[in-house]
């Protein structure tokens, strides 16, 4: 397979393999990666922090002006920075899942950081270099001329199974029903909000992972960037 060109959209719930697939799919074909999820969970980071109410829109927005957010684009070392600190771990506690919806669905904060997506991609993708984009609204409002949308789901039972290995890799402590009703309440908080609710694009290509392995993701979503003729 060659390099890839151009960008891919890569949306849907979390639990689906979404930023796994995004990643190693980035490396392989010598492409950027950009974790959109890790923006919102920096700014999260940083208004639970502050002790700023979550619910409080000119709060967020004022906050999230103030500090300093970088994200690696590298899918080789993915990161993520608040005011020159490394928080890669601290943003994927419990604490950050629990606020971070909230904060997602301040519609002024999106404005702000889908400003921020969109230059980093043009960035990434200068020189006709390709960027696979993780997200909940790349296809929809991020990067609408995206030439190749996929949008991966998986059943909620698969997504929290998942997400519980996750938290058990990382030393957390996972109880099966209390995830469920983490990822249950986060799907429809992220689908019934007004700003950019999480649904997939009109010309989004939709898989189902609840029953593929990584390596079955990427094997389709590879044939299908060189079927676009998204790859050199
Ligand atoms: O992909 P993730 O679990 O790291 O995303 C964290 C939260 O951020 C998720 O609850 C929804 C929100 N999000 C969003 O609203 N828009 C994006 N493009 C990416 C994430």
């Amino acid at each position: 397979t060659g390099a890839l060109r151009g960008v891919v959209a890569l949306d849907g719930p979390s639990g689906t393999g979404k930023t796994t697939v995004a990643r190693k799919l980035a490396a392989e074909l010598g492409a950027g990666y950009l974790d959109t999820g890790a923006m919102y969970r920096v700014v999260t980071l940083a208004v639970l922090d502050a002790g700023v109410d979550p619910h409080d829109a000119d709060a967020v927005v004022a906050l999230a002006r103030s500090v300093r957010l970088d994200v690696s684009t590298d899918p080789a070392s993915p990161g993520v920075r608040l005011d020159g600190t490394d928080v890669g771990e601290a943003i994927r506690t419990p604490r950050v899942d629990a606020a971070v919806s909230a904060v997602s669905a301040v519609s002024d904060l999106r404005d702000l950081l889908v400003q921020r997506q969109r230059a980093l991609i043009e960035e990434t993708a200068r020189d006709g270099g390709g960027v696979v984009v993780d997200g909940r609204d790349i296809g929809t409002v991020v990067a609408p001329d995206a030439p190749l949308k996929v949008f991966l789901t998986a059943s909620p039972e698969v997504r929290a199974a998942r997400r519980g290995a996750q938290d058990t890799a990382a030393g957390r402590e996972a109880d099966q029903a209390t995830v469920l009703a983490s990822v249950q309440r986060r799907d429809r908080l992220d689908s019934g909000r007004a700003a950019s609710p999480l649904r997939p694009a009109e010309d989004a290509v939709e898989f189902d992972t609840s029953e593929l392995s990584i390596d079955q993701v990427l094997a389709a979503l590879t044939e299908l960037a060189g079927t676009r003729g998204l790859l050199d």
